[in-house]
């Protein structure tokens, strides 16, 4: 299938491939989203966070973890001593994918065609940010990233290398913590998230 390396910029750029990737239509998601979420923040970060996807949120505004996941990440960042302006953030996929339930707009899991199509957006970005941290935030990065058979609840918080990182690792996604109605395992898990950044940041 189609992926998105047909319309990768001749030199990229941050914002050459966010302008680029918002004429994207790789796979599908990109007719039924409002607009392409691409990353931001700081492009000599040290910190790289992937989420999966843009949410409703995400989706109207065109800026990543700008809803109730971001702002939980927003928390678990300042716990770990590291500001939102630090970091470089964004997607796995970058386009919002959903189910309508009535007026509300469900989100769906991506599937993995439609991760392999937005996958060269990914690694341009993570080309030229050239983290010394990758950190995954949940199973959809993790498994893109990290491979297929990755399990976040049996190696979440390890370190390990990738190609586009000599430190990556995986950690909750916010999204699974808020969903999480046992509230000790919910505390427990962000104990969890905020220890994993911290050791994102006193490794970087
Ligand atoms: N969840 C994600 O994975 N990414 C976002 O940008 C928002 C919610
Ligand atoms: Fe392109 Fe990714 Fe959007 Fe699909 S989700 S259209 S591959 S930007």
């Amino acid at each position: 299938g189609e992926t998105a390396m047909h319309f990768m910029p001749d030199e990229p750029s941050l914002p050459a491939l966010a302008e680029a990737a918002s004429r994207c239509s790789a796979c599908d998601l990109c007719h039924s989203a409002t607009q392409v979420v691409f990353g931001e923040g700081n492009p000599n970060a040290r910190i790289v966070l992937v989420g999966e996807q843009p949410g409703d949120q995400e989706d109207i505004a065109g800026r990543p973890f700008i809803g109730p996941a971001g702002h939980l990440l927003d928390e678990c960042l300042a716990l770990a001593g590291v500001e939102r302006s630090d970091v470089y953030i964004t997607n796995t996929v970058k386009h919002f994918k959903f189910t309508e339930r009535g007026k509300r707009r469900l989100h769906k899991k991506p599937n993995s065609r439609e991760v392999f199509a937005c996958r060269p957006w990914l690694e341009a970005e993570l080309g030229l940010v050239k983290p010394e941290m990758l950190v995954c935030l949940g199973a959809t990065p993790a498994q893109a990233l990290l491979g297929r058979d990755f399990r976040i609840t049996k190696s979440r918080g390890q370190m390990m290398q990738t190609e586009w990182c000599d430190q990556t690792l995986a950690t909750w996604h916010p999204a699974a913590i808020l969903r999480m109605s046992d509230g000790e395992r919910r505390g427990q898990m962000q104990e969890q998230l905020v220890g994993d950044l911290r050791q994102a940041v006193e490794r970087s």
